[in-house]
């Protein structure tokens, strides 16, 4: 009899070593919030007890991992941590240049500072933010591209982080000589964590091929969509997923890489590919921003603790936990009646706000008022993905964004099957008051990215 028999999930580990969670009164949570400014990233994060603010960076390491840090070697140039980082990262996406950089952004910047500029267009799948914002610095265009049924929360479509093909077609007939790459981004973050078939790897693979130009993963979450094909895709059931990862790296040119998160370590990342021209110039900027090409922006033992990640990664008792347990807090939420992303993604759940407060109009924020809302009820932090992140415009005008969303991100293997159950709790006490909810006005913005920093303060009820 095997495990997998029950329902239960159980974690594929056990703790070693524990990390307190200050437990508050909802008073205290109040205060906290309010002092906040009701924004919850100027929080003190010993004011939350579940964390579900992002999955980067904030997983917990293995046994294993910090093993490894203790082997951490911090020669300035040619440590073996530099080579034991290579050949776990070749081994995976055997791509002929690896350049180490201290995260995913730091990659992108220099890709785009040496293939971006005026007049360039780059599409993707979606854009995250930092991508975009990366593309459009350099003034390069950022295009995305992705199915219709990815901007259908409730469409259940097994890969709705598939790119439009046939609108890449058009995109790069329409600029040829004019688009330096194409990026599809494993899983689509923005879009709900959703995956990409190998289908459409292929098929976006023959029309870069057509019209001459690279394709690049942005493959933060490269693990977790490689187990959504082995379980969606139809052929790819028996395949390791070490061998689906391969076969991902072998239909692009290069790529883009956070190891905060499916690289299981704390901080890291890389920028990698096959041609030996963009490398060498990729390696020039490498040295004026992050390091010298053996190290990047990282400490020896960081690129320690990321090669062991990757070979941890990988495992399907890993991921069947990681995947079945996102879901699990999905189909709860579902049968609590609260209205999420559709189907569940890989490292989060995404809350509808917009439907689940009706009464709430766009330009009010339902999103921040039931992040407010998680938060004071039950110390939950979430991250609002809606009109605050993406309302204001450069030329000054605010809009609704195309969803009102709370994403609830699981930091990896972190909380327990009890800490979830906690979090549906909560969830099912502030559906319950979702009526009486306030909507919400900004009272200071700065004039970007003013979800970070903007102050806010509750609409009173008339
Ligand atoms: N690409 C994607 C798809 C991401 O999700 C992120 C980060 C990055 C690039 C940038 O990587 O943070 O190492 O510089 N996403 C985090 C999140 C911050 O919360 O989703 P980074």
């Amino acid at each position: 009899m095997t495990t997998m028999q029950f329902q239960t999930i159980i974690e594929p580990f056990r703790i070693h070593s524990v990390e307190p969670l200050r437990m508050t009164t909802r008073e205290e949570r109040q205060q906290a919030v309010q002092k906040a400014g009701y924004n919850l990233f100027a929080l003190h994060s010993d004011d939350v007890i579940i964390d579900l603010l992002t999955d980067s960076g904030t997983g917990a390491m293995s046994r294993d991992q910090w093993a490894a840090v203790q082997h951490g070697d911090e020669s300035y140039a040619g440590s073996p941590s530099w080579f034991r980082f290579l050949e776990a990262v070749q081994d995976l996406f055997p791509f002929r240049h690896v350049i180490p950089t201290h995260q995913g952004r730091a990659a992108e910047k220099i890709l785009f500072t040496a293939i971006g500029g005026p007049g360039k267009v780059v599409p993707n799948n979606t854009h995250f933010d930092t991508t975009r914002a990366n593309v459009e610095f350099t003034g390069a265009e950022a295009v995305d591209l992705l199915v219709t049924e990815g901007h259908d929360p409730a469409s259940r479509h097994p890969f709705k982080g598939n790119m439009d093909v046939a609108g890449l077609e058009a995109l790069l007939r329409a600029h040829q000589g004019a688009v330096p790459v194409v990026f599809v981004t494993v899983t689509n973050n923005s879009g709900g964590g959703q995956p990409v078939s190998l289908a459409n790897l292929r098929a976006v693979r023959e029309v870069c091929h057509r019209f001459g130009v690279p394709l690049f993963l942005d493959a933060c979450r490269f693990a977790e969509n490689a187990w959504f094909i082995r379980e969606r895709e139809p052929g790819q059931g028996d395949r390791e997923v070490r061998d689906i990862v391969r076969e991902m790296a072998s239909l692009v040119d290069g790529m883009t890489m956070s190891a905060k998160k499916d690289g299981l370590a704390n901080i890291g990342g890389w920028l990698a590919m096959n041609d030996d021209n963009l490398a060498a110039r990729c390696r020039t900027l490498l040295i004026l921003t992050e390091g010298f090409p053996t190290y990047g922006g990282l400490a020896g033992r960081d690129l320690e603790a990321i090669a062991q990640g990757l070979s941890e990664v990988v495992q399907h008792d890993y991921l069947r936990y990681r995947i079945r347990s996102t879901a699990y807090l999905g189909d709860a939420l579902t049968r609590l009646g609260v209205p999420t992303v559709q189907p569940t993604g890989g490292h989060a759940v995404y809350i509808d706000a917009r439907a689940m407060l009706p009464h709430i109009a766009p330009l009010q924020y339902p999103g921040q008022s039931l992040a407010v809302a998680l938060y004071e009820t039950g110390g939950i932090r979430s991250c609002e993905i809606g009109t605050v992140m993406f309302g204001r415009h450069p030329d000054g005008s605010e809009h609704p964004a195309d969803n009102d969303l709370v994403r609830l991100a699981i930091p990896r293997r972190t909380y327990t099957q009890s800490h979830i159950d906690y979090v549906v709790a909560v969830c099912g006490e502030v559906a319950k008051q979702a009526a009486d909810l306030p909507g919400y006005r900004i009272v200071d913005e700065p004039p970007a990215l003013r979800h970070f920093t903007a102050r806010f303060e509750p609409i009173p009820a008339r």
